[in-house]
């Protein structure tokens, strides 16, 4: 038996209430039959003016409508919050779990069957699957794409990996104002997401390796004609899932998540992949924890030679063969069998690959580096784990002790880290505090802070940072993020002081703080907590349930779903 439609509950009742749910709808033009068993799709869009990155998905809506419209379905689009990364204060990653919020209560509450989720900024795609995810209806992501390579001076330069460097150009490469100027628009040439294996392509990868897009869709260019083509598919293709009842519940198993994980350590992925996979397996409700990302991901070789880690970018992956290249190289590493929102396994769709470039993508047996994924680091300054990338980091610092030189805030680090009586070498380790979950609050893309200028006029490229924060993924450098439990909460990192000897061993997994235990003892009886950053409305919501990073940083209160039926009526 063909069963009943979930928008069947609004348009499909011919009685006072059926009457009211279509009423106001045929003030658009509907026919009638488009309340009769066609499948509603929700085409949620993250387009915003205030979020370039996804400047073009208003046009993209009218796509994916298309395509809807062709395989019998009725499209309705309707926009959530947008999150605009180099914009929004203090940090998007404070609004994540907002913007799920409103895409899990918007897809709820209305008439959906279906959802095709139109994402591209960074936190636009993990906020948006995780709120769907909670509702667990049939849903399909489209990826914006990346913007065209960014150019200038002849050099291919990319978006958010040029702003680390621009400190460093003008002291060392003589770069003008005038230049900076310039670099402004030749690193932002087209339309669409940061082009380098920065967050943003990150997470197009991540949704396309958990089986969430069509195959193929996460590296084509924003502009690139065959990203309309894929939109338009995703379209049809919604219709058919929501006919077979292929929820993300299906496709979003354990070994999708494995997959997910092997597919990052081998593209070079963001370290903000882990915060943000552990966020939305947690509303899927699979299990998963920080060291599953070491176990399967940190013996994976890295495959792709993309900025910051490499050399190129998302341009040259998509020409190279993109992401489906890189899938069938991993075959022995993946769970062939997982479905995806196709209805065809990862196996099926992934066989037939050309690469076309090895210099942008390595063969499995050649690849650019052995051991890429990222590590857990455990010891007494993260009891609960924290995290480098060793594809990122300086080779000759990843077994390192230092002496710390610890700034308590982001303002004391401005305040002082170019002060030229700063007591700072290369062998020293940057502590920064307060740039967590609550501590910030929301925790920043801050933990590749500047290295002091005196330093990097002497030639110095990288010294081992450490902080709670996260950093933005087009940044590189010996950087340890997301130290669990954060300063704020009275973690061990709020107890270090100027001149205490760290200890990193990469290869050990251990971050250690190299004092007696009586003494760290002293120092937490006597650590005071800083006052709540917030007193009232969503910021203090955020603060009293926000989540430690090594648990995703989601709200304890958004854990798990609660699927897609409504309790109470519209009387
Ligand atoms: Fe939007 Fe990088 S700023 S993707």
């Amino acid at each position: 038996m063909k069963k009943k439609l979930r928008s069947h509950d609004w348009f499909g009742k011919d009685d006072k209430m059926g009457f009211v749910h279509r009423s106001w709808f045929r003030n658009q033009g509907y026919p009638d039959d488009y309340f009769r068993g066609r499948p509603v799709i929700g085409i949620c869009n993250t387009w915003s003016e205030l979020t370039p990155c996804n400047g073009h998905l208003r046009d993209f809506a009218e796509i994916v409508k298309r395509g809807v419209a062709e395989a019998g379905g009725f499209p309705l689009e309707f926009p959530v919050t947008s999150l605009g990364e180099t914009i929004m204060k203090p940090t998007t990653m404070l609004f994540r779990n907002l913007a799920s919020m409103d895409t899990e209560e918007n897809i709820r509450a209305n008439p959906i069957d279906g959802v095709v989720l139109l994402t591209g900024c960074d936190k636009t795609t993990p906020s948006t699957v995780m709120g769907a995810c909670s509702v667990d209806l049939p849903t399909i992501v489209v990826p914006g794409g990346p913007m065209l390579n960014g150019r200038f001076k002849g050099e291919c330069l990319g978006s958010g990996s040029f702003n680390w460097m621009v400190k460093e150009k003008t002291l060392n490469e003589n770069y003008t104002a005038e230049d900076i100027l310039e670099a402004e628009i030749g690193t932002a040439r087209s339309q669409g997401h940061c082009m380098s294996m920065g967050t943003a392509s990150t997470m197009a990868c991540m949704v396309e390796s958990l089986g969430l897009t069509l195959p193929g869709a996460a590296t084509i260019p924003a502009v690139d004609a065959r990203k309309k083509v894929m939109a338009q598919l995703s379209g049809r293709r919604i219709v058919e899932m929501v006919k077979e009842d292929l929820r993300l519940s299906k496709i979003l198993t354990r070994k999708a998540f494995e997959n997910s994980i092997v597919v990052n350590a081998a593209v070079g992925g963001s370290t903000n992949f882990l915060i943000h996979l552990l966020a939305i397996a947690g509303r899927i409700g699979v299990e998963l924890n920080l060291e599953d990302f070491d176990k399967i991901g940190s013996k994976i070789p890295l495959l792709v030679n993309l900025k910051p880690s490499g050399k190129f970018l998302m341009e040259d992956f998509y020409y190279a063969g993109g992401l489906p290249v890189v899938i069938n190289e991993l075959k022995k590493y993946l769970h062939t069998e997982t479905i995806t929102v196709n209805g065809k396994s990862v196996g099926e769709n992934y066989n037939n690959t050309i690469c076309y470039n090895r210099e942008v993508i390595a063969a499995v047996e050649q690849p650019l580096q052995h051991n890429a994924g990222i590590a857990v680091l455990k010891g007494n300054l993260c009891v609960d784990g924290a995290i480098i990338k060793p594809s990122a980091a300086s080779k000759k610092l990843m077994k390192h002790r230092g002496r710390a030189v610890v700034f308590e805030t982001m303002e004391d680090y401005h305040i002082r880290i170019d002060d030229p009586n700063l007591d700072i070498d290369e062998n020293c380790i940057i502590v920064l505090k307060t740039v967590g979950p609550v501590g910030y609050p929301g925790m920043p893309e801050v933990g590749n802070v500047d290295l002091p200028e005196k330093l990097l006029r002497k030639g110095v490229k990288d010294m081992i940072r450490i902080s709670d924060g996260r950093m933005s993924g087009t940044a590189a450098g010996t950087v340890i993020l997301h130290v669990s439990p954060e300063s704020a909460i009275g973690g061990t990192l709020a107890l270090v002081k100027n001149g205490d000897m760290i200890e990193l061993d990469v290869e050990k997994r251990k971050l250690h703080l190299a004092i007696a235990d009586e003494e760290l003892q002293k120092r937490r009886s006597a650590w005071v907590a800083p006052s709540p950053m917030a007193a009232r409305g969503y910021v203090k919501l955020y603060i009293n349930h926000v989540q430690q990073a090594h648990l995703g940083a989601d709200l304890d209160i958004l854990q798990g779903g609660s699927g897609d039926v409504i309790t109470r009526d519209l009387h």
